[in-house]
């Protein structure tokens, strides 16, 4: 199976249970989720009946507006981004979407702006800096609360997972992430390695049990 095969079979899918919308097309970014990964995000959050959702890693606002059709009316979905010229991208662009009123940016590094924030959230999705992700668990723990779904994205990068001797500094945060869930109490998670148009990667979830 090589990459091309994974990228048609994405193809595929998308055609035909991601229906052609210019704002979701808008906000894609190569560095986005894909879209039947941004269609798994919005089935999780209304599984999870979310009424309001912290994201991590905002980018041009593609996962947001998944994430943000899901909100019943009177939803929220706080997302914090680093760089502020991707934040000003993703905010014509959920303005575009209709979403101005339901989502928040925070600019900062997440470390920054996730003190500010007042919770609970009913779902976290990590999606920014794969180095740090060990540093949000606890974040991501506090503002959350039973019941509530972790979600974080790109943490199999191509394998590296399980590469203790990688000095890549986002695949030991991917690690340290996993061991870090793996020894929680308060969650039962398991992460899915993934194929498709992003390469081989793979998603984590999480359930805050206590
Ligand atoms: C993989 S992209 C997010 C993709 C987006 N969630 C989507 O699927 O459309 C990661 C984003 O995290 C941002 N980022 C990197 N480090 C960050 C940090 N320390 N705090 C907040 N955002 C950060 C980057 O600027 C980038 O926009």
């Amino acid at each position: 199976m090589t990459e091309q095969r994974w990228a048609a079979v994405d193809e595929y899918l998308s055609g035909l249970f991601v229906p052609p919308d210019p704002f979701l097309e808008a906000a894609r970014d190569p560095g986005s989720v894909s879209p039947l990964q941004g269609k798994l995000l919005h089935l999780l959050a209304r599984l999870a009946g979310a009424q309001a959702i912290l994201e991590l890693g905002t980018l041009a606002g593609y996962s947001t507006i998944w994430l943000a059709r899901a909100l019943p009316p009177g939803g929220r979905l706080v997302t914090l981004e680093s760089d502020a010229g991707q934040a000003e991208l993703a905010r014509a662009n959920l303005e575009r979407a209709g979403l101005a009123d339901v989502v928040e940016i925070r600019v900062g590094p997440a470390l920054e702006t996730l003190p500010q924030l007042a919770g609970p959230f009913d779902l976290v999705f990590l999606d920014a800096d794969k180095r740090s992700n060990p540093e949000y668990v606890p974040w991501a723990l506090r503002l959350s609360r039973p019941g509530s779904l972790i979600v974080a994205d790109n943490v199999v990068r191509a394998g590296a997972v399980a590469d203790a001797g990688s000095t890549d500094p986002s695949a030991q945060g991917v690690r340290r992430f996993h061991e870090l869930l793996a020894a929680e109490p308060r969650v039962s998670a398991t992460t899915i390695q993934t194929v498709g148009s992003k390469g081989y990667d793979g998603f984590a979830v999480a359930l805050v049990t206590g």
